[in-house]
């Protein structure tokens, strides 16, 4: 068992090498294009490992197979695909590649992006013995090295690695997958503090307001960043650079704020009745604040914010407490 862990890692760490080998090739020119496009130098083509899985369908098959791997474990890495009918060939064809790495920098999946407008716009390695998608952050192993007191946690590869380009070294990604509570554990071995960073459209917001939970619950602090007036992080960086995100930094907003901002969305402050239920759900909210000095506070916050009275919504607040 733990010869064939091993032997996996073997595997996809060959293969991390040849897209890397692909990509510095004549045939990977258009790859290396496409990500000098998306300005990427470099430096941060080394750093993140990336490469490309080229036009031939079983290239990647005969090269591990001429280092004497089985087809057993090969179809074990999740990198080749068998089929008795055609054969064995490569899962990765004709995209930028994207290692997947572990806090100790083995190499434990891969990303595919496409490099025009094909469907998917990512393949991603199948979960296999060495990945659990659930219990990983892509990036950790180069931020849990940063010396900022947080981290970013964002959507997709690109923005970590924008962000790491442009300086933000805490930036991981949760790679499209729901945030877990185990990916929130991992997390906090390294801080207390994460800014949520994901994409400003509205699967974006979603993941934020599934995230914000879970990051609490693991005792984590947790603030939110806007990219508004863009999509992520890598697009806004692209286009207002470094010190304009720095600040998006510190302006996060704190967690619950953002969740009665989205909350707020709901309802016409204008009409008496909808402004009124829209306070008690807030009200109800108010109860994950179990400290009675941080319930004031927010509850102070919250009035001035909106201009309500603080006694009012301190006895809002204290009706729902009773019902516990
Ligand atoms: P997005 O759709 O936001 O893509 O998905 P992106 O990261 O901004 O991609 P670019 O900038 O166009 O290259 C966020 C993340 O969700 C996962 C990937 O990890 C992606 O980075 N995803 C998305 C997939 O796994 N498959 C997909 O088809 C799309
Ligand atoms: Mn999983
Ligand atoms: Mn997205
Ligand atoms: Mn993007
Ligand atoms: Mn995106």
């Amino acid at each position: 068992q733990a010869d064939l862990r091993s032997q996996m890692l073997e595997i996809n760490k060959q293969a991390a090498k040849y897209y890397y080998y692909q990509l510095k090739s004549e045939r990977g020119q258009i790859a290396y294009e496409y990500l000098r496009n998306r300005e990427l130098s470099d430096e941060t083509i080394i750093k993140f490992g990336l490469g490309y899985s080229n036009k031939f369908s079983d290239d990647l098959y005969k090269y591990l197979k001429g280092l004497g791997y089985s087809d057993g474990i090969l179809k074990e890495s999740g990198l080749i695909t068998m089929d008795e009918k055609k054969g064995s060939y490569d899962k990765f064809w004709n995209r930028v590649m994207y290692p997947i790495m572990d806090v100790n920098n083995r190499v434990i999946g891969f990303g595919g992006r496409v490099m025009g407008d094909g469907m998917p716009k990512y393949l991603n390695s199948p979960e296999t013995k060495l990945f659990d998608k659930s219990r990983n952050l892509y990036g950790l192993n180069l931020a849990r090295l940063s010396r900022k007191p947080n981290m970013l946690i964002c959507e997709g590869y690109m923005d970590v690695i924008a962000l790491h380009q442009a300086g933000f070294d805490n930036a991981v990604a949760s790679l499209g997958t729901a945030f877990t509570g185990l990916q929130a554990n991992l997390l906090k071995r390294y801080t207390h503090e994460v800014l949520v960073t994901y994409d400003s459209d509205e699967a974006g917001i979603k993941a934020a307001l599934r995230a914000i939970p879970i990051l609490k619950e693991a005792g984590l602090t947790a603030k939110v960043i806007n990219m508004r007036p863009y999509k992520d992080p890598d697009e806004f960086i692209k286009a207002l650079g470094r010190e304009e995100f720095q600040k998006r930094i510190d302006e996060a907003e704190n967690s619950f704020y953002y969740e009665i901002s989205i909350m707020e969305r709901d309802y016409d402050l204008n009409d008496p009745e909808q402004k009124t239920k829209f306070f008690n759900e807030i009200a109800k909210k108010m109860l994950v604040f179990t400290e009675e000095i941080e319930r004031n506070n927010y509850i102070e916050a919250v009035a001035k914010r909106y201009k309500i009275e603080y006694d009012n919504l301190r006895k809002l607040v204290n009706r729902y407490g009773a019902q516990l």
